[in-house]
């Protein structure tokens, strides 16, 4: 069988440098007018293969030597890959995934993430070693070298050296601080997340426009930059579908092909959102290319490489700034504290598991866009009520031994606690063959296997205080008073029954 991408020409493959007549960096040009312009007009230049010389765009990937099959397709060989936010959670199970197979991986941080958790006064519950140590670890364990550099991203002109000495083939964006109730604590809470996020990606474009226009970028964005429309309208893959109408005073008209609304539901999500506006603009105005990625919530602690030694394993946090809710609810569940769901707990979310993540990914980049496409993804594999994903986390964890309870509390965020939820998110089974791997009782499992180990359970006991939420969205500061505490099984399932389109 055919590889998904093994029908993606030169026109997708960064490693094409356009050579030919048209101005590819004009304005105004739609990617139809560039490709119908007379036969023989535009040819590129392969920097991988100069000895072919200038030639049309139309070598596939499974016609082209550079382009060799692995487990998930084809692969550009060593393919050089940047990720920024490299020590993050997902950066660094991204890393490890992509050195193992055989790109050539390079990264930045300045371990911003590290500092905002030290601010709360907490600590990755699943301990993690500093740099040095964990890439010397990928060395000598997994035989993974990657390039790394302390920069931080809004330091343009050392980042511009480093992409000029690495020349990433793709870009993954994740340098940004990814916490809604931190930029929700105070009015300097909230710029610092803007200002990081947004003019972070902003010189980012503009340093990818100067020095790599041919990589691609992808971006992360959030299932959040939508909301939850009220109206229980889909939530299409950030653009309208080719035939979907709009209705108004007797009159029609299609929305094909424009983004779709967005309405984010704090001030890190208005970050994202802002982002998606910059990307999709830079890609319009200088032909470049990239997937904004709208992920779900991400939970569990496993991949094959992580799991390969105690300093190769990637951070956990459970706090409420830092904590997201499934990670959360596993340790609630260990520390005998009972599940916090806020409100009603009928808010529904879209989620998927870090081993799936990690694929999708791997599957986008070696998948890229056209030059000046702009695509969006949504990136979940199910969607998951949070009072029935307490009840899911409450039987793995009586499974297990444990005692397990679940307590509605005053929710600190403004935000429907009951609405439909229906999320379409068809490209990545159908254009880049991503079929999730592993269902959510199974890494719930796995996540209370090593968060029972006794060092983490004391690490996360340590900091059973700081799980509560604190940070209201009205500003006030005060912790959520506790509505109800009931024993799992007890409770109807009620409200709407979430809904995904794949
Ligand atoms: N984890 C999730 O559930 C989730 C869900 C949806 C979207 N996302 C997005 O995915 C991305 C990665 O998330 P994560 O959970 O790995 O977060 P993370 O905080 O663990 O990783 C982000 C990394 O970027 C670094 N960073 C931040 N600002 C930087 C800067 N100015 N310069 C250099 N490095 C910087 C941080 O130090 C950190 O190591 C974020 O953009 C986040 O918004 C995450």
């Amino acid at each position: 069988m055919k590889a998904y991408n093994a029908e993606k020409t030169c026109w997708n493959c960064p490693a094409a440098v356009f050579k030919g007549n048209v101005d590819f960096r004009a304005c105004g040009q739609s990617m139809e007018d560039i490709k119908s312009v007379e036969e023989g007009l535009i040819v590129i230049e392969c920097s991988r293969r100069p000895e072919l010389g200038h030639f049309e765009p139309s070598i596939t990937f499974d016609e082209c030597p550079e382009w060799i099959p692995f487990q998930y397709g084809l692969m550009l060989k060593d393919m050089r890959v940047m990720i920024l936010g490299i020590d993050g959670y997902l950066g660094w199970t991204l890393a490890l995934k992509l050195g193992k197979l055989g790109f050539k991986v390079s990264g930045i941080d300045n371990f911003l993430r590290r500092d905002c958790v030290m601010e709360k006064g907490a600590h990755t519950i699943v301990p993690i070693e500093r740099m040095t140590e964990r890439l010397h670890a990928a060395r000598e364990v997994l035989g993974v070298n990657i390039n790394f550099r302390r920069i931080d991203i809004l330091d343009r002109s050392t980042l511009k050296e480093f992409l000029e000495e690495v020349k990433p083939e793709a870009i993954v964006h994740y340098a940004e601080i990814p916490s809604a109730p931190y930029s929700m604590v105070d009015c300097s809470h909230a710029i610092r997340v803007q200002e990081n996020n947004v003019l972070g990606t902003l010189g980012l474009l503009f340093l990818i426009k100067e020095v790599v226009p041919e990589t691609c970028l992808i971006k992360l964005g959030t299932m959040g930059e939508y909301g939850s429309p009220l109206t229980g309208r889909p939530l299409y893959e950030g653009i309208f579908p080719a035939d979907a109408v709009m209705k108004w005073d007797d009159r029609e008209w299609s929305l094909g092909g424009e983004l779709t609304p967005r309405d984010p539901v704090s001030f890190y999500h208005v970050s994202k959102v802002q982002d998606t506006f910059n990307v999709y603009e830079a890609c319009k105005y200088w032909w470049l290319r990239s997937y904004d990625v709208m992920q779900g919530v991400i939970y569990g602690v496993h991949t094959d490489e992580v799991a390969e030694d105690s300093r190769l394993r990637t951070r956990l946090d459970i706090d409420e700034w830092f904590g997201t809710v499934v990670n959360r609810f596993v340790a609630q569940a260990i520390m005998g504290m009972p599940l916090t769901i806020y409100g009603t707990g009928e808010q529904i979310r879209g989620f998927i598991a870090l081993e799936d993540a990690m694929e999708c990914m791997v599957r986008l980049i070696i998948s890229p866009p056209e030059p000046g496409q702009y695509d969006v993804v949504n990136q979940v594999s199910g969607l998951h009520k949070l009072s029935v994903l307490a009840e899911t986390v409450a039987e793995a964890g009586e499974k297990a031994g444990l005692d397990v309870k679940i307590q509605k509390v005053e929710n600190p965020r403004v935000e429907a606690d009951k609405h439909p939820l229906e999320v379409v998110s068809k490209k990545l089974p159908h254009t880049f063959g991503f079929e999730p791997k592993v269902p959510l009782e199974k890494e719930i499992s796995r996540m209370i296997d090593v968060m029972m180990q006794p060092e983490i359970k004391r690490r996360i006991e340590e900091k059973a205080h700081l799980v509560m939420p604190r940070t209201r969205w009205d500003g006030f500061k005060k912790e959520s008073d506790v509505l109800e505490v009931y024993e799992p099984g007890t409770r109807e399932d009620t409200g709407y029954t979430p809904v995904l389109d794949r």
